[in-house]
């Protein structure tokens, strides 16, 4: 599969949420450092910023993702996230579904199309096995599985919850083998990422793990060193 801006797998994806963190020059910071770890050990690394930080970290030469796109056309709406805007930041792509921004399977479809045509990236994350089949059947790019609970928790999906990961890559691949599968809720370690590697995806979404992290550099060295000697 080709993505603009050299996408590759294992790919870790970082979420910056709303983090106090990783704000404006904070957030240029972080990419600054994941892009020095992305050219030492090879592995893939994106960055999604808040919105407001979209255009500054696509300096970078490592892929930036939005957290999130609204289902809609350009046009009189006001406050909302448009596909074409965050296009024009330089962008690959964006995160939907999140569990802490939820869309209906409607929307996600609508959205998919749209980024699709823009030649953006679509991460659809699923917070269950069922969900992840039900939006695997929109023909993403990517699905993301994420178990709410263990989002913050430190406690990683890739250990907790193998059966999970391992049953939504099978069922995911069994709709749609197009589809790259990336897991996250909890990963902190190169252990965590080493084990999500093995149930079968191709990488995973990370957020506290690597912002509230008192060193980034090593944080995120651990983990993509992991994913590269998997
Ligand atoms: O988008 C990534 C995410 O929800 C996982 O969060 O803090 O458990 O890595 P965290």
């Amino acid at each position: 599969m080709t993505f603009k801006k050299s996408i590759k797998f294992p790919l870790i994806l970082v979420n910056l949420k709303s983090y106090y963190e990783t704000i404006g020059s904070k957030a240029e910071e972080l990419t600054k450092i994941a892009e020095e770890v992305a050219d030492s050990t090879g592995v893939c690394i994106g960055i999604a910023p808040q919105y407001m930080d979209l255009r500054q970290i696509d300096r970078f030469r490592i892929p930036v993702f939005s957290q999130h796109i609204d289902p809609i056309l350009p046009g009189a709406h006001t406050g909302h996230v448009l596909a074409e805007s965050v296009s024009a930041t330089g962008a690959v792509g964006a995160i939907l579904n999140h569990s802490e921004r939820r869309l209906e399977l409607s929307s996600i479809e609508m959205i998919v199309e749209r980024l699709r045509s823009l030649g953006l990236i679509s991460v659809v994350c699923a917070s269950s096995l069922r969900v992840a089949m039900a939006v695997a059947s929109l023909d993403p790019d990517m699905v993301a599985i994420e178990p709410p609970e263990l989002i913050g928790s430190g406690i990683a999906v890739s250990k907790a919850k193998p059966e999970v990961v391992s049953g939504s890559v099978e069922a995911i691949k069994r709709i749609n083998s197009r589809i790259v599968v990336l897991c996250g809720a909890g990963i902190s370690s190169g252990s965590d990422v080493h084990a999500a590697i093995q149930l079968g995806t191709s990488g995973v979404l990370v957020a506290s793990g690597i912002v509230k992290a008192p060193d980034w550099k090593k944080a995120l060295l651990d983990l993509a060193t992991s994913a590269a000697e998997t």
